[in-house]
């Protein structure tokens, strides 16, 4: 028997909080929880079920696909399209958006989704996970064409993502602190196991995939050079390094014991006209909004990601994310740089 809050019970309680409150976000958040559970049973069943290794086709990034992208877009579809809270989906795995069809009511929310996260890790069982992000229509009317999702993160209702780990996770921000959930598989619900989720505003861990190293521009460089010269280097301390090459599983690490994460804009990049690898409305903005509840800090280098105006649905951008001090260093040493051209 367990005796736990269970994410419904949270996401209710937290509902009475706000007066007016219709309880169609509430809904809406339970449907997300659900297809979340849908998708973690999937991943966990792996080749007994036949699902993994490529689909053959690819996503709209020119990304091969995964047989478990497609399958994990659907589930989410499925599970969000009918209740009447939303208006429109978009999703890093579907060219345009999605409108709610016309059998079912359409709602004054919006979804935005990364189905599987680090989905080239499926094959090779290492964690992956599901990364969402709810906007409000512009005026809270019934909003199913691509200019509303224009919104910057800064006007994010709620983002969460769900870790399938060793244990599968849940975490969540409504705008007010980070709040992590454990999947009891035993009873099939979220039971809140992490209240209040912080990140330590110093860090000795880092991130970064080193085999771009060459092509990082000079402020990234310097960062990562001062943390690997260790104890001999101008930081006077030794760093550790960490690369999952799994967005949430970083970003679930750094709220668990802090650290800096960057998969920064580099000259192979600009090279070929995109400025960044992780896609702003599916990735960048949600962990944001997560990362800066929990008293993190998140960047491009240059600017805070949450007040970026998307151009694109599909717009990619640089991260750096994690610790505040940290993340505030190599802003600082974008600035300098900048300062001195
Ligand atoms: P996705 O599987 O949704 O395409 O995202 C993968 C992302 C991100 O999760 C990860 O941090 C990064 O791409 C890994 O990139 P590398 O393959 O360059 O390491
Ligand atoms: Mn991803
Ligand atoms: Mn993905």
């Amino acid at each position: 028997m367990h005796n736990g809050t269970t994410i419904t019970q949270f996401i209710i309680e937290e509902q009475r909080k706000i007066e007016g409150a219709t309880g169609d976000f509430t809904s809406l958040l339970n449907d997300i929880v659900t297809a979340c559970k849908v998708i973690s049973n999937m991943v966990n069943k792996g080749e007994l079920i036949g699902v993994l290794g490529s689909a053959g086709s690819e996503n709209v990034q020119g990304e091969t696909q995964k047989k478990l992208d497609i399958l994990t877009n659907e589930v989410f579809l499925r599970s969000n399209e009918w209740a009447g809270h939303l208006s429109a989906m978009a999703s890093e795995e579907m060219d345009e958006i999605y409108e709610i069809p016309g059998q079912y009511p359409r709602g004054k929310y919006l979804l935005t989704f990364d189905p599987l996260d680090g989905s080239s890790n499926t094959d090779v069982n290492v964690s992956v996970g599901t990364i969402f992000s709810i906007l409000r229509c512009p005026g809270e009317r019934v909003c199913p064409n691509l200019d509303a999702f224009m919104q910057p993160g800064v006007q994010q209702v709620a983002a969460g993502y769900a870790l399938y780990g060793p244990s599968t996770m849940m975490v969540l921000t409504t705008g007010n602190g980070v709040n992590g959930f454990t999947l009891d598989q035993d009873i099939g619900e979220f039971i809140l196991t992490h209240p209040d989720m912080t990140i330590p505003a110093d860090t000795r861990e880092f991130a970064i995939n080193a085999s771009n190293m060459r092509f990082w521009e000079a402020p990234v460089q310097r960062y990562v050079n001062e943390c690997l010269a260790g104890t001999e280097g101008p930081r006077g301390e030794d760093f550790n390094m960490r690369w999952i090459a799994s967005m949430v599983a970083e970003v679930h690490r750094i709220l668990t014991r802090g650290g800096i994460f960057m998969y920064p804009v580099d000259d192979k990049m600009k090279a070929t006209g995109t400025e960044g690898k992780l896609r702003l409305m599916y990735e960048a903005n949600p962990m944001s909004f997560i990362v800066e509840q929990a008293g993190g800090a998140s960047s491009t280098g240059r600017e805070r990601i949450m007040e970026i105006a998307p151009k694109d649905l599909h717009q990619r951008v640089p991260v750096i994310l994690g610790s505040k001090n940290e993340v505030e260093r190599v802003v600082g040493y974008h600035a300098e740089t900048a300062a001195e051209a």
